[in-house]
């Protein structure tokens, strides 16, 4: 039995240490605009994530970083290249994923508790024991009480929590999160930061996490990962050797290796997002 999961949904991965890596391999994404043209997404994205490791990938707005996710999730296929997760080419939705949209994919006509428990159900665990896992993952997360309210009665950072529930609660080996906190505000960002790395640090899973926000990536990530301009592609990648567990993120913005890094990382990061400005400016224009 699993110390961190007595509760273990069927089908979800045995032990923490069973994180599994991401392997992307000249992945390009082409869609068919309205106009039936071919538009390049993303091009020749190449990037390794290693089992339990804490991966951000930052880019301009439009650059392709949800379309990456998605052909990572299975939710999407590539148009050519590859992913592969734990050795495995991804072919539609992958056991042990979770994804983290940035809206609040939750279904608004359930309870919060409805809400978290529906995963391990899907997965078939009996539902009086999901249940029991499911209050169990909303006290962690901060909502024991908060059981039978719905989405629409609660704030956008108890939302957060809620979905952060609903995709810990299978103990993923890969967590894929698609800026997940950008529409909160500065200090329920920070909160939910704080929660997203002490839940990371117990559960393990690989983690793609998408952002805009660069201090948001220096903070929780081991590596990040910059994306050029549309068609996005990798441009740097930079490893974050701040100590871990890192503690408060809002104290650990103040810290000189954290400063120096954040510089570094800008530089690289600030042709894009006037390239991408200056792209759409053009369009707009
Ligand atoms: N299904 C689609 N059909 C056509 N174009 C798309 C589709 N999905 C995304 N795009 C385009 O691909 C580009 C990258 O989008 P996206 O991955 O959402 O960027 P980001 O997440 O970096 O802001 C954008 O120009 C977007 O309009
Ligand atoms: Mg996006």
């Amino acid at each position: 039995m699993n110390a961190i999961h007595p509760n273990r949904p069927p089908g979800a991965p045995e032990r923490a240490e069973d994180a599994a890596g991401i392997d992307i391999v000249g992945l390009t994404k082409r869609y068919l605009t309205p106009k039936n043209e071919t538009f390049t997404a993303i091009r020749d994205v190449t990037l390794r994530v290693e089992p339990g490791e804490f991966c951000a990938i930052v880019g301009p707005t439009g650059c392709g970083k949800s379309t990456t996710l998605a052909q990572v999730s299975g939710l999407e296929r590539p148009s050519a290249g590859s992913v592969k997760v734990h050795d495995q080419i991804v072919d539609g939705i992958t056991n042990g994923v979770s994804y983290m949209f940035q809206a609040d994919a939750l279904f608004p006509w359930k309870t919060v508790l409805g809400n978290v428990l529906i995963g391990p159900v899907l997965l078939g665990t009996p539902k009086k024991e999901a249940t029991l896992l499911a209050r169990d993952w909303l006290r962690r997360v901060g909502l024991a009480g908060f059981e039978d309210r719905y989405p629409h009665q609660l704030s956008g950072g108890m939302r957060k929590r809620v979905a952060m529930a609903a995709a810990l609660i299978n103990n993923p080996r890969i967590l894929l999160m698609d800026e997940p906190f950008g529409a909160l505000d500065v200090q329920t960002k920070a909160i939910m930061q704080n929660e997203l790395l002490q839940l990371w640090e117990e559960l393990r899973p690989s983690v793609l996490f998408i952002t805009h926000d660069l201090d948001e990536a220096v903070a929780l990530a081991d590596k990040v990962v910059i994306m050029t301009s549309s068609p996005g592609t990798i441009k740097d990648v930079f490893e974050i050797d701040l100590p871990r567990p890192r503690g408060d993120v809002q104290k650990i913005r103040h810290e000189e290796r954290f400063l120096e890094l954040q510089g570094q990382i800008w530089e690289s990061l600030k042709d894009e997002v006037t390239r991408a400005y200056k792209q759409s400016a053009g369009v707009a224009a």
